[in-house]
């Protein structure tokens, strides 16, 4: 028994030297110390010991266990101590290696001057509208005093959904005045932003797609001079308090009279560059009083309300205040253009 006793401790303790995980620890204490273990086999055979020998071995016994168990613990404790350091190692934050780079994005210039503009306008108490770009040609048309025959209908113009040319893609942003008289309560004071489509063909200055923002006033004793006042307003604070400008007589549809209001050029002052094409102004928006019959096709009697309405496209917009030179630049979105501004 002393020998079985021996053997044990010296398998043990060899077997000990070679284990690092704490699995294989804790079966090696199973096997050697466990109920069902290797020394515990030996202590229950202790019955069969005489007298003598038995408190001999007993103690040979409890001192193999008591090595086996300092060592165990030993053992366990030096591999805890490697697995932390182990986890330490690999989970370490090198806080000098240089970061990732994110790349920033940036607002699209067009957009740029359309947020400083909405901004303005709901300064003065605007509501922005937004609205389809599929249209009804009655929106886009009809109500807007723009009857069947008239020109601007022509289909080399638009783009129609509809064979009997009832639907198509809006060509400018004043069928939402018509929305806006129809489901807004007055007085009535809306910016309505968005895109509009023509069959033009792609160049410098013209695109099939492009953005306008529409604005629209209506009340009692609206004037052409509040028309003058507000857009004048808008101007300056979109180019500066020095800002000339000048209205000129137009024609459009749906306002009488309507005008079309220039900005003096910028680059020469009014002396004719190449910047306005030698013409010392850049035209910049249409505009008028809204035609009383286009009040009348809307429910509101002319007799008692009148309104202004402008339009404006934004691109070009965008194009004169930062001076790029081609709309294509607009529509591309190439980065490096973008990161410009
Ligand atoms: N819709 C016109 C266009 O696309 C621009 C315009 C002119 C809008 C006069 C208006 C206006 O509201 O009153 O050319």
């Amino acid at each position: 028994m002393r020998e079985k006793l021996e053997q044990i401790k010296s398998e043990a303790l060899s077997m000990l030297a070679r284990i690092d995980t704490q699995k294989e620890l804790e079966e090696m204490r199973v096997k050697y110390l466990g109920k069902k273990g290797e020394l515990t086999a030996v202590l229950k055979q202790m019955g069969k010991l005489s007298a003598e020998e038995r408190p001999v071995i007993g103690q040979l016994a409890n001192e193999v266990r008591q090595t086996l168990e300092k060592v165990i613990d030993e053992s366990a404790a030096k591999i805890e101590r490697a697995m932390l350091e182990a986890r330490l190692e690999s989970e370490a934050i090198d806080v000098t290696v240089p970061g990732k780079r994110l790349e920033e994005g940036k607002r699209h210039p067009m957009y740029t001057v359309l947020d400083e503009i909405e901004e303005i306008f709901v300064g003065m108490g605007f509501e922005i509208l937004e609205g389809p770009e599929i249209e009804l040609a009655e929106y886009n048309f009809t109500k807007l005093n723009t009857e069947e025959g008239h020109p601007a209908r022509d289909w080399t113009d638009t783009f129609y959904i509809k064979d009997d040319s009832s639907i198509l893609l809006r060509t400018q942003t004043s069928p939402m005045q018509v929305h806006a008289m129809e489901t807004k309560q007055l007085p009535i004071r809306v910016v309505a932003p968005g895109r509009v489509y023509r069959k033009d063909e792609v160049d410098a200055t013209h695109s099939p797609m492009f953005h306008q923002i529409e604005g629209l006033v209506i009340d009692k004793n609206i004037t052409m001079a509040d028309l003058k006042g507000t857009l004048n307003t808008i101007v300056r604070r979109l180019y500066g308090e020095n800002t000339v400008t000048r209205f000129r007589p137009h024609h459009f549809p749906f306002t009488e009279p309507s005008c079309e209001m220039d900005v003096q050029c910028h680059e020469c002052g009014g002396k004719g560059c190449r910047v306005c094409k030698g013409e010392g102004w850049i035209e910049l928006l249409g505009a008028g009083m809204v035609h009383p019959r286009v009040l009348e096709m809307s429910g509101i009697d002319p007799d008692v309300y009148s309104g202004w309405a402008f339009g404006m496209g934004l691109e070009r917009l965008a194009m004169r205040r930062y001076e790029i030179s081609d709309l294509r630049l607009i529509f591309e979105n190439d980065e490096r253009f973008l990161k410009q501004f």
